[in-house]
C-alpha cells in the first residue's frame, strides 16, 4: 500500500481517457486511495483491462468525449453504479491537428478542439448537473504546458489547452458558492503513448520517449504519468479544500525557469550602478 493510501476513502471518480498514460495511472492511484472510479475511453480493450485489474472497484464505459450523450451516460454511471459523483477528471486528449497555420484544414483544427475542449465543457457540465444539487464536488481537467504558454505545442492544441484553463477559472467562479471545486494540471512533457508516438514513432515505445524527454528537462528527469496522477490526486482531495480556480502546473520549471542564466555561477557580488561591482 502507498503511504498515501485513503486520501480519497469512500469518493466516486469518473476518469475520461482512462485507457492509456495519465488517465489509466490516475484511476489507478484514484483506487490505490480508496475511491471507486468509472474508466471512460474509446479504447475499449486496454480500458476493459484496467478496469479488470482493478476489480471491483472500477468499471469501464466506453465513451467519446465529443459526443454529449456518451458524456452524460458515463456521469450516470457513476451513479447508478457507486451512487455518487464526487470527482470528474477530464483527462482524455489527443495532440490532433499539426503543421503550419497556414495549410492547417479548418476541419482539422475544429476535431481537434472538439476533443480537446468541447470534451472537458462537456465533462465539466455533466459532473455539475450531478454535483450542483449534492453541493460538494472537484472537477479537474487536463491542460497542459501548452495551454500557458505558446510555442510548445501544435496551434489546435495550444487553443485548446488555452480552452481549458479559461473554463476551469470562469466555471469554478460559478460553481464556487455551491460548494464545488474546479481545478488544471498542467503537465509538461510526460512520457505515454501520446508522447512516444510523436517522440519515437511508436506509442509502445514509452521508454525512448522517457529518455528523450529527460535530456530536455531542468530535473533532468522524464515526467511520468504518477507524476500527474500525484498532482490530480491531491486537487481531488479534501487536502486542496481552499484550492479553486487553479492550474497546477507540473513541468520541470519548464514554463517558469527556462533556460539557465550565466549569473548563477559568476562571483559573488552585487552589480550596482554603471556596472560598480561590490563584493
Ligand atoms: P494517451 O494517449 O496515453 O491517453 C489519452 C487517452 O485518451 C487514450 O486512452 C485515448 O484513447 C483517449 N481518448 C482520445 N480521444 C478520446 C475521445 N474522443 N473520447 C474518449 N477518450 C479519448 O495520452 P496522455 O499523455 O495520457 O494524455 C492525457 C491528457 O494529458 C491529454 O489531455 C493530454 O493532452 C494531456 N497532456 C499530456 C502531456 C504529455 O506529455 N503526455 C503533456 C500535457 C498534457
Amino acid at each position: 500500500m502507498s503511504p498515501n493510501a485513503g486520501r480519497l476513502e469512500g469518493k466516486v471518480a469518473v476518469v475520461t481517457g482512462a485507457a492509456s498514460g495519465i488517465g489509466a495511472e490516475t484511476a489507478r492511484t484514484f483506487v490505490a486511495n480508496g475511491a471507486r472510479v468509472v474508466a471512460a475511453d474509446l479504447q475499449d480493450a486496454p480500458g476493459r483491462a484496467l478496469a479488470g485489474e482493478l476489480g471491483d472497484s472500477a468499471r469501464f464505459a466506453h465513451c467519446d468525449v465529443t459526443r454529449e450523450g456518451d458524456v452524460a451516460a458515463i456521469v450516470d454511471l457513476a451513479l447508478a453504479e457507486f451512487g455518487q459523483l464526487d470527482v470528474m477528471v477530464n483527462n482524455a486528449g489527443i495532440v490532433g491537428a499539426v503543421g503550419p497555420i497556414a495549410s492547417t484544414a479548418a476541419d482539422a483544427f475544429d476535431a481537434t478542439l472538439a476533443v480537446l475542449l468541447r470534451g472537458v465543457f462537456l465533462g465539466m457540465k455533466h459532473a455539475a448537473r450531478v454535483m450542483v444539487p449534492r453541493r460538494t464536488g472537484v472537477i479537474l481537467s487536463l491542460a497542459s504546458t501548452a495551454g500557458v504558454v505558446g510555442g510548445l505545442g501544435p496551434h489546435a492544441y495550444t487553443a485548446a489547452k488555452h480552452g481549458v484553463v479559461g473554463l476551469t477559472k470562469s466555471v469554478a467562479s460559478e460553481l464556487a458558492p455551491h460548494g464545488i471545486r474546479v481545478n488544471a494540471v498542467a503537465p509538461g512533457m510526460t512520457a505515454t503513448a501520446m508522447t512516444s508516438a510523436v517522440m519515437a514513432g511508436d506509442p509502445a515505445n514509452v521508454e525512448q520517449a522517457a529518455r528523450a524527454i529527460a535530456k530536455r528537462t531542468a530535473l533532468g528527469i522524464a515526467g511520468e504519468p504518477r507524476d500527474i496522477a500525484h498532482a490530480l490526486l491531491y486537487l481531488a482531495s479534501d487536502e486542496a479544500r481552499y484550492v479553486t480556480a487553479h492550474t497546477l502546473v507540473v513541468d520541470s520549471g519548464e514554463t517558469s525557469a527556462i533556460g539557465r542564466t550565466p549569473f548563477h555561477d559568476a562571483p559573488s557580488e552585487v552589480i550596482r550602478e554603471a556596472g560598480r561591482r561590490e563584493r
